[in-house]
């Protein structure tokens, strides 16, 4: 397995490119299945769950294109996919497939709003707790969907179509809120969807959705208002900026120091991660290119943060701000709200010499002067980017094993950072 090699201490100078999100881009390639028109995304990460997601489209007989490079692009320039869903052979997704990319069960709500039926493996837990899919099942059931469970699949039938309904989530989901969203554009009547997710990749859905002749309201606020209609024809649509992307490098720069261009970063889609960084000692002042992040050698200061729904802190920057407190001044109190289980990092930060306690839901991180390199082990997606940033900035080298965990989610990351002046090198397994 391949594993990366960091030689820490040099600071972060130059212009990083954002990629397309990749939280962005699977739902939408999701909601190609909504329509028998082609849809084009544009500007989407060249990244493993990309391929994956392809390849359980292709199991269910969507058909995909992928467009070359053109003269001038970079290796970071966002591909374009055409995806064609109008002849779907098979409306079953199978436990291969569906446990290896959680997101992949969102194909059930374009599969049985479309064709009356759906058999969707369940998708077990993963590194991040128990993850269940009560609440997208719960939304389904609302939309007049009739659901089973049989083998550990999820049947959903609906053969005379689906109806709008009234739907309140309990706790806000990013996913329930997805799975409502595509499957009540297609659904008879009225749907609104209360205590909705607002994060930008919601509004980026519904956006696109809206192109392909969908009548959604509200997207980014927690009432969404669809005006179910009988079809939806193709679009093209290109994928909004990784928010995560951009507030990953912006700790990167926040804890190497440096002064970089995040270019296409966008501030409103990360204004309480933000906020905190400039509490914490950094500088961030959006430009016309994106986010200029700076800062000099001063220490940082330990800030307390806890994660929430967007607009609050993410939980998708979570393991990377612990990363970066480690070597801040004080105490810092992390609160993990939104997965149970979102500390696997800790053991692995501590292997560089940071000084974390768990209690409950929290995490208290008294920051050290330095760190130090080590081996380390990624253990999921976001757990394994603090560790680059850790690395960063420790003395002597550190190798992490498991990049896998990487390349699911961060397109291109060593040429990135690299280009800025990191000390950083893939090891290719033999
Ligand atoms: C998405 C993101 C993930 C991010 C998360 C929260 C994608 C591909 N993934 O995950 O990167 O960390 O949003 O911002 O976009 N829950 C239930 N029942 C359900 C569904 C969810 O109890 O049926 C719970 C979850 O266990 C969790 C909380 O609701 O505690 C939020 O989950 P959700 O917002 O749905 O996260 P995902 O969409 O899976």
């Amino acid at each position: 397995m391949d594993r990366i090699r960091i030689t820490g201490g040099a600071p972060l100078q130059g212009t990083i490119p954002i990629s397309g999100a990749k939280n962005a881009a699977l739902p939408l390639m999701i909601a190609a299945m909504l329509t028998g028109d082609t849809v084009e995304l544009r500007n989407v990460p060249r990244l493993a769950d990309v391929g994956l997601l392809l390849r359980i489209l292709g199991n269910h007989g969507v058909d995909h294109t992928v467009t070359g490079k053109r003269p001038g692009q970079t290796a970071e320039t966002g591909q374009t996919i055409r995806l064609d869903a109008s002849s779907v052979i098979d409306t079953c997704a199978p436990y291969e497939l569906v446990s290896r990319m959680r997101a992949s069960f969102w194909v059930i709500a374009p599969l049985v709003a479309r064709f009356g039926e759906a058999c969707v493996s369940m998708p077990g837990g993963c590194a991040i707790g128990t993850r269940p899919v009560d609440l997208l099942l719960m939304a389904l059931e609302r939309l007049g969907v009739t659901i089973g469970i049989d083998g550990g699949n999820v049947l959903a039938k609906a053969p005379k179509g689906l109806r709008g309904a009234e739907i309140t989530f309990p706790k806000v989901t990013v996913s329930g809120t997805h799975v409502a969203l595509m499957a009540a554009t297609l659904a008879e009547g009225q749907t609104v969807i209360d205590n909705a997710a607002r994060e930008p990749e919601v509004v980026d859905l519904a956006d696109c959705l809206n192109k392909m002749g969908a009548r959604v309201t509200g997207a980014g606020t927690s009432r969404i208002v669809i005006e179910g209609v009988s079809r939806l024809h193709g679009t093209t649509h290109t994928v909004m900026p990784d928010r995560i992307e951009t507030g990953t490098y912006a700790m990167a720069v926040a804890m190497t120091g440096g002064d970089v261009l995040l270019e296409g970063g966008r501030p409103e889609y990360l204004q309480s991660a933000i906020d905190v960084l400039r509490q914490v000692g950094v500088e961030i002042d959006p430009t016309n290119e994106g986010l200029r992040v700076r800062r000099d050698g001063a220490r940082l200061r330990a800030v307390d943060i806890t994660t929430d729904p967007f607009p609050g802190f993410p939980t998708d920057l979570q393991a990377q701000f612990m990363a970066l407190m480690t070597r801040a001044q004080g105490t810092s109190r992390i609160r993990e709200t939104i997965f149970e289980n979102r500390f696997m990092h800790v053991q692995e930060l501590a292997r560089f010499g940071a000084q974390i306690r768990l209690d409950g839901d929290a995490a208290m991180v008294d920051g050290v002067e330095m760190l130090k390199g080590a081996p380390v082990m990624a253990t999921d997606l976001r757990a394994s980017v603090s560790l680059v940033i850790a690395g960063l900035a420790a003395t002597g080298d550190t190798e992490i094993h498991r990049v896998y965990h990487l390349d699911r989610g961060f397109e291109a990351l060593e040429a990135k950072l690299s280009r800025c002046g990191a000390s950083i090198e893939r090891l290719r397994a033999a």
